[in-house]
């Protein structure tokens, strides 16, 4: 238990960050540091602040306590765009894409270069995910599962250094599921760093490197996967109630 997975710095740290929404506690007192270089996880029951916690962390929702640290940077209030163009990028549970785009349009309009490598990079992007075919479709006609990986590649057009992907492999079919594993793969090969939530325990527990499992909003455990699956307050988490 809280052995870190490296000894190298964090590249982000969490203090003590609390968000309340009316009675419900969503995220209590949670600190986490995610090492470099690797895929962090982070696992819970529905309803255990996940998802709240990814939204404190990119700037999407506001901490009532607590600090986010980037870097060397305190990215506690920053807006969400500041933090993307400092190097975070992230993906929704619910995706958020723009459905009276196109598919390539919803990827060349977030690019950072001219016109002609956006599409260029966006093609080739598509293409890894098998979605070429319906390029030109507007987003909102494509299947869960497609947008999903839309959203997916999207992250890749501002070539983020860190990566927070919020249930990726939700409504994702098993031969994209490989795909997007390699591509993962191939982002940390890369030097970048993953921190993933999901459901899909099987993955979870192959692919991350370290896991903080919450409930209620807190951090019940934490290590690596090998520790995780005995720990006994996880599993009455899951299966005890
Ligand atoms: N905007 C909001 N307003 C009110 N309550 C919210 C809001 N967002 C989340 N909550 C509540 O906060 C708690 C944590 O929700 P959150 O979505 O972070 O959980 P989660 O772990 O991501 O769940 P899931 O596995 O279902 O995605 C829940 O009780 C939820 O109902
Ligand atoms: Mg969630």
């Amino acid at each position: 238990m809280d052995q870190p997975v490296t000894n190298e710095a964090p590249v982000l740290s969490v203090d003590d960050l609390s968000k309340r929404f009316g009675g419900v506690q969503a995220v209590d007192k949670v600190s986490l540091d995610i090492a470099p270089g690797r895929i962090t996880g982070v696992i819970g029951p529905n309803g255990s602040g996940k998802s709240t916690l990814f939204n404190l962390m990119t700037g999407v929702a506001r901490a009532d306590s607590g600090a986010v640290t980037f870097q060397g940077t305190d990215i506690t209030r920053l807006s969400s765009d500041r933090i993307n163009r400092l190097g975070i990028g992230r993906t929704f549970q619910l995706t958020r894409l723009f459905g009276k785009m196109s598919a390539i349009e919803n990827l060349v309009v977030v690019s950072r270069h001219d016109r002609a490598t956006a599409e260029r990079n966006a093609a080739e992007l598509l293409d890894l995910v098998s979605l070429g075919h319906v390029r030109d479709e507007y987003a909102e006609n494509l299947s869960y599962g497609q947008q999903k990986l839309l959203e997916f590649v999207r992250l890749m057009m501002t070539d983020p250094s860190l990566i927070m992907l919020d249930e990726p492999f939700a409504g994702v079919n098993p031969i994209m599921e490989r795909r997007l594993l390699d591509t993962m793969r191939a982002w940390l090969d890369a030097g970048k760093t993953i921190v993933l939530t999901d459901h899909e325990m099987a993955i979870m527990m192959e692919i991350c490197d370290d896991l903080y499992v919450l409930d209620y909003g807190e951090v019940i455990a934490h290590g690596p996967p090998a520790v995780i699956r005995d720990d006994e307050r996880v599993m009455e988490a899951y299966f005890g109630r």
